[in-house]
């Protein structure tokens, strides 16, 4: 019997070969935001490794939507030529590249994570941050500069601009970063946007920037290109924070725009939370989103084992899975994967010979 988690599932014009998809995982390793041999290296062994769908790292709009000076970015043509050979070599192996169009909002400006930690200060190459509202990450982060209305009008056009290049490079699935305490999701959360005008204060208005970036972002993209995003399904506070409800809502709202699928995560607009983790502990978020708001769901959060993956599919608790450092511990996670579930994958040509007989 077929493997639930090796079964194809199609978005729009794209077939993915299996239900595997990279969690977006920031390298941190780039220059003015071009990609560079290093990224070569790790996306390309992933896609050889037998992912369907590689979901690019956080890769900025704009220069001080960066979180860190290493962070990827896709706000010149130069960038779209460097991505080329990348997108090309992770076609050939047979799986879909897929970018994190992403703006960091008040958590920008800060050191390459084994640098340092905290604000990157001039001196060393750091920016002013924007958020939408004057209040930092934490005490240790920049004091944003609130966004006026022409500024937030200017990010959305900076992010249709972003997905056009995307698609001119070569990537076939585009998603938007509203999680982990970024700019979307400062937008949504009241504990970050204390606005007065048309986007803060009622859920309508929390969401409208995020409403109108998907808009914009889905007007950019052909038709046959799948827009995902990813969102926090909650910031961990009992109350007056963002949640589960809000995010129903929001997902209703991106499903009539045109969006496919929702990224399930949680957390990151604050520190100091309890968040209680352990294995698969976001995939009741992402099962509620699936059934509440009735659209395509992916799971992540310490999915490891290909059993685990297997019943979150074969249950119907999500349609994908991401996998983050489980990826970066083995980059051929997959194909050990179909091993263990008694799947016969195609190995890449060059490593047929070391292929281990399905049990
Ligand atoms: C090194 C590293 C970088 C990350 N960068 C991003 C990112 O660029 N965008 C994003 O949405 N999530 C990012 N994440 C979160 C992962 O995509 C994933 O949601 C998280 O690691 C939980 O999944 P896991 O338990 O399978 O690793 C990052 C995680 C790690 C470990």
């Amino acid at each position: 019997m077929k493997a639930n988690l090796f079964t194809p599932f199609t978005l729009r014009g794209v077939t993915f070969k299996n239900r595997i998809f990279l969690s977006p995982m920031d390298q941190y390793c780039s220059r003015d935001g071009i990609s560079n041999a290093w990224h070569l290296a790790h996306y390309g062994s992933r896609a050889m490794g037998g992912a369907a769908c590689l979901i690019q790292e956080a890769t900025a709009i704009s220069p001080e939507g960066r979180i860190t000076p290493g962070d990827l970015g896709i706000w010149s043509d130069e960038h779209v030529e460097a991505f080329r050979p990348l997108v090309d070599f992770i076609k050939e192996q047979g799986c879909v590249p897929g970018i994190q169009l992403a703006h960091a909002g008040r958590k920008g400006s800060t050191f390459v994570p084994w640098e340092g930690s905290g604000a990157l200060s001039a001196e060393n190459g750091g920016w002013d941050v924007v958020a939408p509202s004057a209040l930092p990450f934490d005490a240790t982060s920049p004091m944003p500069r609130a966004l006026s209305v022409q500024d937030i009008e200017s990010a959305v056009l900076a992010f249709a601009e972003a997905a056009r290049r995307a698609v001119s490079a070569g990537y076939e699935v585009v998603e938007l970063h509203a999680a982990h305490g970024y700019l979307m999701h400062q937008f949504l959360s009241p504990i970050s946007n204390q606005r007065t005008d048309k986007y803060g204060g009622s859920l309508e208005n929390r969401m409208r920037f995020v409403l109108d970036v998907a808009r914009a972002v889905r007007s950019a993209l052909p038709g046959r290109v799948p827009l995902l995003v990813r969102i926090s399904a909650t910031d961990w506070v009992a109350r007056d924070g963002w949640d589960l409800p809000q995010s129903v809502a929001l997902c209703k709202e991106l499903k009539s725009i045109g969006v496919d699928l929702i990224d399930v995560s949680t957390g990151g607009l604050i520190t100091g939370v309890k968040i209680v983790t352990g294995p698969g502990y976001q995939v009741p978020f992402a099962e509620s989103i699936k059934k509440e708001a009735e659209i395509p769901v992916g799971a992540v959060g310490r999915i490891v084992e290909a059993s685990q993956a297997e019943q979150i599919v074969a249950n119907r608790n999500a349609d994908v899975v991401f996998i983050g450092r489980e990826l970066l511990r083995d980059p051929f996670w997959p194909l050990h994967a179909a091993r263990t579930l008694g799947e016969d994958v195609r190995w890449p040509g060059p490593y047929e010979r070391a292929k281990l007989p399905v049990a």
